[in-house]
């Protein structure tokens, strides 16, 4: 028989009151990525083709995030129940399984959906997931009968005492028939504490109706709820763990893995050694051999083979950076080409230049890209050399080969292989200092 085709609904239109956040909930960011961006992610790569992602009217941010996944509105935040029903318009005329997921709830990994399939496909008509945390806190618990049957699911705000001691806790997944989950989700009435149409009644009314309710458990790390930015801090660790642990089996070497950050879309070639404290925005790539020194910061930049960099270096969007390359400490670079072997070893800033190959860029040298208005290019050849301190002011062009003193600010582009530099005479008074000390009574 074939598989059977598969849709989804996520849930987001809860007003996410715990997060104490004007941002919407489920666009608070996971290494770098919406949380919700996250599951869908997850859901693409199992292969469902349908995804309906039910929103808050005027949601456009989150409905822009998820998109091209289609959105449906919920009215009224009515309760999780409401909140699928919301999605019908959208399936009723679909005809295969529905996954009804919480899109606080992002770290779902694909084994365990096809976990829920083949528990479905075993004749189950309804599957939950469920969990045991370690800290059962407020989620809902999912009770069995004497039998070892799902009975229902209590939410921890209607649970007596003894239901409340239950360590199974329901993740807010659930597998079925797509419309008989509907019909079911008719039946739900607001009768508990909190006055809501719950999603979780649906399990006793489905039993009530017959159908024969599976349940399939999953690692707490895979199904924690997001309600607080304490919950979200949780899931950054355990994301961080995932993509250190990848790195480390693709031949990355993290000296202190626990200090390192990354990003959902960070890419690094192998033999990289990243010491301990960088920091990866999105956006970055770095190629093999390249050693990351410590307290370094990364975002939208490309890293270059056998680069030597930082320590405390920082690479902003459109910083490339050729192989060979050394970036040193109190480096900042920005949209800004370093040409293989180049040099910019201390304390300087690179804006919209272009710095070519073994070019040496002194201690100190600011490119001056800014006039408060208009931002320009800086062009450094090929093997020229910049004194310490010099600020070069853009637009100009250093042409392959020239060198520029130390201390200059330098306007005017410099022809190949010149020397430029802008400097004011020395001047030297003899004895001028034992004077001056003599004035002020001082040795
Ligand atoms: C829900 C479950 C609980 C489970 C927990 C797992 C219910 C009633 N409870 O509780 O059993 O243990 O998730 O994390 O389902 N939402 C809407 N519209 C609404 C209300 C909520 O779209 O009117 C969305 C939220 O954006 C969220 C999801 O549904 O993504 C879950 O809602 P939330 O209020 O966070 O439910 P919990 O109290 O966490
Ligand atoms: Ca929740």
């Amino acid at each position: 028989m074939p598989e059977k085709e598969i849709a989804a609904v996520v849930l987001a239109a809860g007003k996410g009151t715990r997060m104490k956040s004007s941002l919407a909930k489920v666009l608070h960011k996971i290494a770098g990525r919406p949380m919700i961006n996250h599951l869908l992610a997850t859901l693409d790569s199992a292969g469902i083709g349908k995804t309906v992602v039910v929103v808050a009217p005027e949601a456009d941010d989150v409905a822009n995030a998820v998109a091209p996944h289609k959105t449906a509105i919920q009215k009224e935040q009515r309760g999780t129940a409401d909140a699928a029903s919301s999605a019908y318009p959208e399936l009723k005329d679909f005809g295969g399984d529905l996954v009804i997921l919480c899109g606080d709830a992002p770290l779902l990994s694909v084994e365990t959906l096809r976990t829920m399939q083949q528990k479905r496909a075993e004749g189950f008509d309804l599957v939950l997931l469920g969990f045991m945390p370690e800290d059962c806190a407020a989620y809902g618990r999912i009770i069995t009968l004497s039998d070892g049957s799902v009975a229902k699911i209590v939410e921890f705000a209607d649970a007596s005492e003894e239901e409340k001691a239950v360590k199974v806790c329901n993740s807010g997944l659930m597998f079925g028939d797509a419309q008989k989950i509907f019909s079911w989700l008719k039946e739900v009435k607001p009768n508990n504490a909190k006055g809501e149409y719950y999603l979780t009644d649906v399990v006793e009314i489905a039993r009530q109706d017959g159908a024969k309710i599976g349940l399939s458990l999953a690692k707490e790390e895979e199904l924690l709820g997001v309600n607080t930015l304490a919950d979200l801090a949780r899931a950054e660790k355990v994301v961080q763990g995932q993509l250190r642990r990848k790195f480390m089996d693709e031949g990355v070497t993290l000296l202190d893995p626990d200090t390192v950050y990354f990003s959902y879309d960070t890419k690094i070639g192998q033999d990289v050694t990243i010491e301990p404290s960088v920091f990866f925005g999105t956006g970055v790539s770095v190629d093999s051999g390249t050693v990351i020194k410590a307290f370094s910061h990364f975002e939208e930049a490309k890293i270059g083979s056998s680069v030597n960099i930082g320590p405390f270096s920082r690479l902003r969007p459109q910083a490339d950076i050729g192989e060979g390359a050394h970036i040193g400490n109190f480096v900042e670079v920005k949209k800004s080409t370093v040409e293989k072997g180049a040099k910019v070893n201390h304390l300087s800033y690179i804006g919209d230049a272009r710095v070519g190959s073994k070019a040496n860029i002194g201690a100190g040298t600011i490119t001056c890209n800014y006039d408060g208005f208009t931002k320009s290019h800086t062009d450094i050849g090929e093997g020229a050399f910049i004194g310490s301190n010099t600020c070069l002011i853009a637009p100009v062009s250093i042409g392959d080969g020239a060198m520029i003193g130390a201390g200059s600010a330098i306007s005017n582009d410099v022809e190949k292989d010149a020397l430029a530099l802008t400097r004011a005479p020395q001047e030297e008074r003899h004895g001028w200092a034992a004077r001056f000390r003599a004035l002020k009574g001082k040795k």
